[in-house]
């Protein structure tokens, strides 16, 4: 297994031991999740009774052949914690997530959790976030204009793609994946991006996390 994917696992397994038995468990979408997903089915066969509320159709599959219990917002809406990757992580937990297109359902369910714990290889940690393409999801008619409208915060939006089409999100939307250099006020520009009439959502998730569980190979380290 190579270092990242070790030390994904290391931050996956870790995430585990904040799971008790009744909770409802949000389960955040990517390759750092599935381990998780991986080590939550261990404790689920030795008789840990949760149910999870998946953040896309990916996570809801995986699960499902993990046989782990799912449900959904129609039977409760109140998630006790929830789990997931990031993309980036800085210095006061804010984050960037939508590499793996999941970014509205994730923030629905992160919004709605008691406790969100973000699970992280320590390279994914920043001093400033902005290296990685804010993804914002937007509304595909009039998606050229949305980003127009982008490019004037300082960006380069690029329409994600997947198989020669655009990528369609969980919710039938377009990601556009916005190469900023570095994003100095990350609250204010997702407050000012959420303005315009076409985005849906934006990657940024601000004062969201509760703690950042980060792993480089063997040694996991815990934010708050
Ligand atoms: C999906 C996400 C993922 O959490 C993020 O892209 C990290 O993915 P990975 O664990 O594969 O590095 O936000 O929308």
């Amino acid at each position: 297994m190579k270092s990242k994917d070790k030390s994904k696992q290391k931050a996956a397994q870790a995430a585990v031991n904040y799971i008790r038995d009744g909770m409802t468990v949000g389960l955040g979408t990517g390759s750092t999740m599935n381990y998780f997903l991986e080590e939550l089915k261990h404790h689920v066969h030795s008789g840990l009774e949760i149910q999870g509320i998946p953040t896309s159709k990916q996570t809801a599959e995986i699960a499902k052949e993990n046989g782990i219990p799912l449900t959904d917002f129609s039977q409760t809406t109140k998630i006790d914690i929830a789990i997931d990757g990031a993309d980036e992580v800085d210095t006061n937990l804010q984050l960037i997530k939508g590499g793996g297109g999941s970014l509205v359902r994730e923030k629905i369910v992160a919004q709605a959790a008691d406790k969100l714990i973000i699970i992280v290889d320590a390279s994914k940690r920043v001093a400033q976030l902005g290296n990685f393409p804010l993804p914002v999801e937007v509304i595909p008619f009039g998606w050229q204009k949305t980003a127009a409208y982008l490019e004037t915060f300082g960006c380069k939006p690029v329409l994600r793609m997947a198989d020669k089409h655009p990528f369609i999100s969980d919710n039938g939307n377009y990601i556009l994946d916005c190469a900023f250099e570095t994003i100095n006020e990350p609250e204010r520009l997702h407050q000012q991006l959420k303005q315009l009439v076409g985005v849906v959502e934006t990657g940024l998730f601000i004062n969201m996390a509760d703690m950042i569980i980060s792993a480089r190979n063997e040694v996991v380290e815990k934010m708050t």
